[in-house]
């Protein structure tokens, strides 16, 4: 199985969901975090060299596969694969489960090759500093622990790609009973 998982941050300014600011993840949710690290645990993290050098290590309790058209790209703690192919070639030999956790570039790929079995978004609201209230929690909309308090940089956003997230969101979506993940799946699709 081959799984996405994404925290999205609703930035009303601009009417997108973004998924890092500066370099930043663009929300604090230390729910979000341990429900990540939960599910992902004893799998195989796929992710962009840049999200890795945000984490500054290699996952721990799982097999972490980083991408990185840089033929010098070399790391003693993690695997190193050239392109999402070779990924997810090289991942079942660690575990069937797959997750491809990020950032943006390696998302929109996943996505735009419609590579995912399951997506697992967690969507969140907060308030931005130069937002006048406190965004209220909207109808279907999941609320996490989010506080957002920078100011974006347009060009420094990294976005969800949001064309291919509404066409998952129309097909696909189901929401958990304990109102903190959407999990979106082409197995439930099946039976809609
Ligand atoms: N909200 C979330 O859930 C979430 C999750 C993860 C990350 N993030 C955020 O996302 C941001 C990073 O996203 P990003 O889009 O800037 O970068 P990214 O996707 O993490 O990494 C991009 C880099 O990965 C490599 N890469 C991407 N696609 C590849 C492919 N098909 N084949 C080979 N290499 C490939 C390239 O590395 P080389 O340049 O070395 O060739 C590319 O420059 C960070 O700020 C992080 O905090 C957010």
């Amino acid at each position: 199985m081959i799984n996405l998982i994404a925290a999205i941050t609703y930035y009303p300014k601009s009417d997108q969901f973004i998924i890092a600011v500066n370099g930043q993840l663009p929300h604090e949710s230390p729910e979000d975090m341990a429900r990540f690290t939960k599910l992902t645990s004893g799998g195989v993290v796929i992710m962009g060299r840049k999200t890795y050098e945000t984490l500054g290590q290699a996952l721990p309790d799982r097999t972490n596969i980083i991408l990185s058209r840089d033929p010098m790209f070399h790391l003693s703690n993690a695997r190193v694969a050239r392109n999402l192919e070779e990924a997810l070639k090289i991942a079942p030999k660690y575990s069937s489960d797959i997750w491809i956790i990020g950032g943006g570039q390696v998302y929109k790929e996943a996505l735009e090759k419609d590579i995912p079995d399951r997506l697992y978004i967690s969507e969140m609201r907060g308030h931005w500093e130069d937002d006048s209230e406190i965004l209220s929690q909207g109808e279907g909309v999941l609320l996490f622990t989010a506080v957002e308090v920078r100011h974006p940089v347009q060009d420094q956003v990294v976005t969800f790609p949001r064309v291919n997230w509404e066409y998952y969101k129309a097909l696909y979506i189901d929401q958990c009973d304990d109102h903190t993940l959407k999990i979106l799946s082409k197995t439930s699709l099946n039976v809609l």
